[in-house]
């Protein structure tokens, strides 16, 4: 059994901004219930930022995160993209991804998880390197929220952002036994399906000239059934990843959880019995930008000295499927 440490991390956020006043004159919305009820007062977003995709930002993020590591693209072993907007529906954007970072002829996949794809991802990677199948394996988080965003629904557009946030998890050496994933927790429940899905546009129902226009297909949210499961789902799996280490909350030095909603943060906070100022918060900064989430805060968090070598981290996300995961790792 080898460690599985993190041994890299980067982020790319586009340069354009939406602010709550922007969203005020176009939806009936104000700034006070946007930041009362979510904890957002902007949002990065891609489009009107240069003509990036998802696989170049996923590509920016990944570029910082191997620069971080001391690694070129070719001592990758394997690529996964965690996303629910990927560039095309074939091929992977971990493909696009490889190709962009001349990373050659590594395993590409891309996940689908929704806001837990990043934690679903690195459970992967650990997995991985924990089997010794690998030694460096590239995990992004990356989402096009916005392209999938109906801006005549004020429930649900005032809360999305796009972004992307990669780490690199490595086999580690004799030197790093005390740091590393030190256990992780993925679920699921698909009886939940409707209740954050985009209902049009698959193979399922394709789009139709008729239908091109339907607000069927951008996402769909039920955002009060979605939040009262977050909290209790989000608790669950983090007493479980603490329990399998064998870590008591107080240990905890920061959980950087997946930002959906302050208030969500708050409630899960308060369950697991942490001080507020052992979580780290972005929200106000990024909206809910799904699986890029998680990643686009660890690496902030780092770079701002919040967490470093030696801090313990528990990052939780949940998101559509239902879909939800906790990690407990040690940089
Ligand atoms: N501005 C003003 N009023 C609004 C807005 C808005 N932007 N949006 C909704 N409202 C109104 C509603 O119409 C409703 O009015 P009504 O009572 O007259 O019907 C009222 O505000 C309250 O609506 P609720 O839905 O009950 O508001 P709530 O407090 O639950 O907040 C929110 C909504 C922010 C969506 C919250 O439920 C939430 O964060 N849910 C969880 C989101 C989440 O974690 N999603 C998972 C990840 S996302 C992914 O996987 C892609």
């Amino acid at each position: 059994m080898h460690t599985a440490i993190i041994s890299g991390t980067g982020r790319y956020s586009p340069e354009k901004v939406l602010t709550n006043a922007d969203f005020e004159r176009i939806v009936d919305t104000s700034d006070e219930w946007i930041v009362t009820r979510t904890g957002i007062r902007e949002r990065h977003v891609l489009n009107g930022s240069g003509g990036f995709s998802g696989s170049d930002m996923a590509t920016s993020a990944a570029r910082v995160a191997l620069a971080d590591a001391k690694l070129a693209p070719t001592d990758l072993d394997a690529i996964i993209i965690a996303t629910v907007t990927p560039d095309y529906r074939l091929p992977a954007t971990a493909t696009i991804v490889q190709h962009n970072l001349g990373a050659g002829k590594t395993a590409v996949m891309d996940l689908v998880a929704a806001c837990a794809g990043f934690i679903y991802g690195l459970s992967v990677a650990r997995a991985f390197i924990v089997s010794g199948m690998y030694r460096n394996v590239l995990v992004v988080g990356v989402e096009h929220l916005t392209s999938i965003t109906n801006y005549a629904d004020r429930n649900t557009c005032v809360l999305f952002g796009d972004g992307a946030g990669a780490v690199i998890v490595s086999r580690g050496t004799s030197e790093d036994s005390e740091s590393g994933i030190l256990s992780t927790f993925l679920a699921g429940d698909g009886q939940y399906k409707d209740l954050l899905h985009i209902p049009l546009g698959g193979s399922k129902v394709p789009l139709t000239p008729e239908t091109a226009n339907d607000p069927g297909r951008f996402i769909y949210m039920d955002g009060r059934e979605v939040f009262k499961l977050a909290v209790k789902e989000m608790a669950d799996a983090s007493e479980r990843v603490l329990a399998e280490a064998g870590v008591s909350p107080e240990q905890i030095d920061m959980v950087i959880p997946h930002q959906a909603n302050s208030r969500i943060i708050e409630a899960l906070t308060k369950r697991l019995r942490v001080d507020p100022s052992h979580v780290y918060k972005n929200i106000e900064r990024y909206g809910n930008t799904s699986s890029a989430s998680v990643p686009i805060a660890l690496d902030e968090a780092r770079r701002a000295g919040v967490v470093r070598k030696g801090s313990t981290i528990l990052s939780v996300a949940f998101g559509g499927g239902l879909t939800w995961g906790a990690a407990l790792y040690r940089l």
